[in-house]
């Protein structure tokens, strides 16, 4: 009988990705590289590559402004791009704001939304929210005199639903979660959240960082009222991601910067702003970069959403098994087994600091991150200094966890020693 081959033999359309051309899992300089840092950053593919470098051959000229057909051709692709981001989520072109990132899209609405709130209002965000998220929301409270509540997770690393539900009420005036957990891989109940929020009239603001790309995301079936993510996750350039606010909800918000694109008419004494979204973008925007995230779209839309979240699903299914194996190791994350989980894996080992094991790991041209993730609140709360985290991307195979269960035995054996 043939033994059937695993499915994550190959990972999904690697050879699209010029860091990955070797197949063999080595680097141009022929060293290992098994690239487990997609949370932190995803590889780019050659058409996300191609679509921006044809804008600076080209077509290198500004947007919704200048009167000739390079000029206009920039315009259309930049509206193009905006229009495949609101396919993507299932929103409309003028509900999509581009921003540097998630970072600056939760700014964006902590920016705006803060300034209404004050002494008796609440926001309600989860411990495991990335600094962006909380901060953000914790500097405002400080100047604005409302308070941020944090709903904590239970020991299987799920969100504690029950403390939500006595957390969120009349008093709270927004709940701003992550959907997925960079630091742990937690998929936080949203569905339920947001019944939460409407109940009490407070605004739903989803950190979509970690799940966008990597699995379907649409903003009416959520019903959210903002949402943001970064492009570089979801295998797009760095410095570009968007906002996706209601349009009411928008219309609703003064801009957030003032300058160029974003007015409609300017006298001495005062501006009208302009139509959504050019309201909210102010200046010459990262047009190169929207061209590029417009194909990262285009990418993981041909390879399929679906596909790319069983894909990664099944390789931290894989990691949790190799990794549980391993004397001394624990795994900071929910277990496969009846939960929903992202494509995180995160852990230590008993009197290793996660710095040198992922020191070590990097020696071995395994790249993982070490550290707190952007989550020190959460690490505080599991007395850790941090964790090891392999993050998985569609690229990945056996192999890399291969590599990475042999490593950190090798991590063992020289730290221990
Ligand atoms: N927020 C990114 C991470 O999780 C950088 O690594």
């Amino acid at each position: 009988m043939n033994e059937q081959k695993p499915i994550i033999a190959v990972g999904l359309a690697s050879q699209e990705f010029p860091m990955l051309q070797d197949v063999a899992c080595r680097d141009r300089n022929g060293r290992p590289f098994h690239y487990l840092d997609s949370a932190a950053s995803a590889l780019t593919p050659e058409s996300v590559l191609r679509a921006m470098d044809g804008y600076y051959r080209q077509y290198r000229c500004n947007v919704h402004r200048g009167m000739y057909d390079e000029s206009a051709r920039a315009t259309e692709e930049y509206e193009t791009a905006r229009a495949k981001v609101a396919g993507l989520l299932n929103a409309t072109s003028e509900e999509i704001i581009f921003t540097r990132g998630a970072t600056e899209s939760l700014n964006l609405v902590a920016y705006k939304i803060a300034p209404q709130l004050g002494p008796g209002d609440e926001v309600v965000i989860s411990i495991m929210e990335h600094h962006a998220n909380l901060v953000t929301w914790q500097q405002f409270a400080k100047q604005y005199g409302f308070k941020v509540k944090f709903i904590s997770l239970k020991d299987d690393f799920t969100l504690d639903i029950e403390e939500a539900r006595r957390l969120i009420g009349p008093q709270t005036k927004v709940v701003s979660v992550m959907q997925i957990s960079n630091a742990l891989g937690t998929v936080l109940p949203l569905t339920e959240l947001r019944n939460l929020a409407r109940q009490n009239g407070a605004l739903f603001v989803v950190d979509a960082a970690q799940s966008i790309g990597h699995r379907p995301v649409d903003v009416k079936a959520m019903d959210c009222d903002f949402l943001a993510f970064s492009g570089h996750k979801m295998y797009g350039p760095t410095g570009i991601g968007a906002l996706y606010g209601k349009r009411e909800q928008l219309n609703a918000l003064n801009p957030f910067l003032y300058g160029g694109d974003m007015i409609l008419e300017v006298t001495e004494e005062d501006s009208k702003w302009n139509e959504l979204p050019h309201k909210f973008e102010a200046g010459t925007p990262n047009i190169a970069g929207a061209i590029g995230l417009g194909a990262a779209v285009d990418f993981v839309t041909s390879i399929g959403v679906e596909n790319i979240e069983k894909h990664e699903r099944t390789l931290a299914r894989e990691a949790l098994n190799r990794l549980t194996t391993v004397p001394g190791l624990k795994i900071y994350g929910p277990s496969d087994e009846g939960l929903d989980r992202g494509g995180v894996v995160s852990f230590n080992v008993e009197g290793i600091h996660p710095h040198d094991m992922t020191d070590i790991l990097g020696g071995e041209g395994v790249c993982t991150r070490g550290g707190h993730h952007c989550a020190m609140p959460l690490m505080r709360r599991l007395g850790l200094p941090g964790t090891t985290r392999a993050s998985f991307g569609l690229y990945n195979c056996e192999k890399d966890i291969e590599a990475l269960h042999s490593a950190i035995l090798k991590a063992i054996k020289t730290l221990k020693a």
